[in-house]
């Protein structure tokens, strides 16, 4: 009755975060019974259950000066961070990048706050922002605080492989009808799906928003590659789609979203950064100029701890090496887990969809009770549409067996 304490727009509100309470019900009745299945978390655990963490991270984080730890982070990021973030997304490629394109990195909290501040900045409000129907189901809150929604595509054609035509279809109709484009792909180790795109969708992808930004309609592509680093593939390879990068017209705006939370379990932290590209020297002047305001406005700077100790692993060539060692580990675990959970899909004839790398494996079901069914033997997983995902990252290679056992009798 007394809603009219909040302003009108917020009046409908509600966070429904059916991921946090699952997680918390999962823990709950892993306090009664020690064979629950946890595959909520979407944080890297080791096997003994304790959370991954570098040590390089933990050992700078215990030996930071003062003013490194307390004092308030530059809105605009230390050298060491900005600089460093670049070399690393783009790997191999960074030196092409900087030659082909105008850039900045600005931290965000996290991952999360890079894709808020994108979605408010470069929409009008009430309109769409194109992604495909599988996606991480936080998309649609920095959507409805940004006053904009978003409009899916199907994912998958039928061979499960990234639909190229209907991205095609939609992108154009939604350009034609807003006469604007910004379109979010979580690539690659897409969250929920393990999905990555091939170069081969990237260039038609890149072809598409080049053909809406010749007409003079406002384009932008965000790409969240918060699991960039816990690909399948070698990491030699791992940032080859990049390249199709450089084909974008020289009118889009290109924003990489940087996650702290997975590439250095700093989740905690709130640590991330958006990556703004562009061949213009106008349209990244743009960028800058609301990315700032942003910052300041919404939450002011990020941490000075996460920035301090990034800067260091990423500018000191001891600490970055020792990072890079541990990421191989992490990536091992990761991998080993995948890698058993395939053996089994297959030996019980389970179906899941293409897995190339991330927390997450997914499978289609139709199944409307699957979640009381699984929670009934003990085995949480969250629920989204007519997928269930399950969290690699946080079961024990011993659990997949039985766990596959279990999932094949209920899909
Ligand atoms: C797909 C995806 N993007 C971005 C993020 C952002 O994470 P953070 O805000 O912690 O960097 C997450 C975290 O779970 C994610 O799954």
């Amino acid at each position: 009755m007394l809603d009219h304490i909040v302003g009108k727009h917020a009046r409908d509100k509600q966070l429904e975060s059916n991921i946090l309470q699952i997680s918390q019900d999962a823990k709950a009745l892993k306090k009664q019974y020690t064979d629950v299945i946890d595959g909520t978390v979407g944080m890297l655990h080791h096997e003994e259950g304790n959370i991954f963490k570098f040590s390089v991270v933990d050992d700078l984080l215990h030996h930071l000066s003062d003013p490194e730890m307390y004092q308030y982070a530059p809105v605009r990021g230390t050298k060491a961070f900005t600089e460093g973030v670049f070399d690393w997304v783009f790997g191999p490629l960074a030196k092409k990048m900087r030659e082909q394109f105008k850039y900045c990195v600005i931290p965000t909290t996290g991952g999360s706050g890079a894709i808020s501040n994108t979605f408010f900045n470069f929409n009008d409000f009430g309109q769409k922002v194109l992604i495909p129907n599988h996606y991480w189901t936080p998309y649609e809150n920095f959507a409805y605080e940004a006053n904009i929604e978003l409009k899916t595509f199907l994912m998958y054609d039928d061979m499960n492989r990234f639909n190229q035509i209907d991205f095609k279809e939609q992108a154009f109709e939604l350009a034609k009808k807003q006469n604007r484009l910004c379109v979010l792909l979580n690539d690659p180790c897409n969250n929920p799906t393990g999905l990555c795109m091939t170069k081969e969708d990237w260039q038609l992808v890149i072809s598409v928003l080049n053909d809406v930004a010749s007409r003079n309609i406002p384009v932008i592509l965000i790409q969240d590659i918060a699991y960039i680093d816990y690909q399948m593939k070698s990491t030699e390879f791992s940032r080859d789609n990049f390249i199709t990068y450089t084909d974008l017209h020289e009118n889009i705006l290109a924003v990489v979203v940087f996650s702290g939370s997975k590439t250095f379990s700093m989740y905690g932290f709130r640590i991330g950064a958006q990556i703004g590209l562009s061949k213009n020297q106008d349209i990244l002047n743009h960028f800058i100029r609301v990315g700032d305001y942003s910052v300041r406005a919404r939450f002011s700077s990020v941490s000075e701890p996460a920035m301090s100790v990034i800067g260091k692993i990423f500018s000191e060539p001891i600490y970055r090496q020792q990072f890079v060692d541990e990421i191989n580990v992490a990536r091992k675990l990761l991998k080993d887990r995948a890698l058993l959970f395939l053996n089994e899909s297959e030996k019980n004839d389970l179906e899941i969809l293409p897995y190339c790398g991330g927390f997450f494996i997914s499978i289609i079901t139709n199944n409307k009770n699957i979640f009381k069914d699984l929670v009934k033997e003990h085995v949480f997983v969250i629920p989204m549409g007519n997928l269930i995902r399950i969290a690699i990252s946080s079961l024990k290679l011993s659990e997949i067996p039985r766990l596959v056992k279990i999932l094949k009798k209920y899909i």
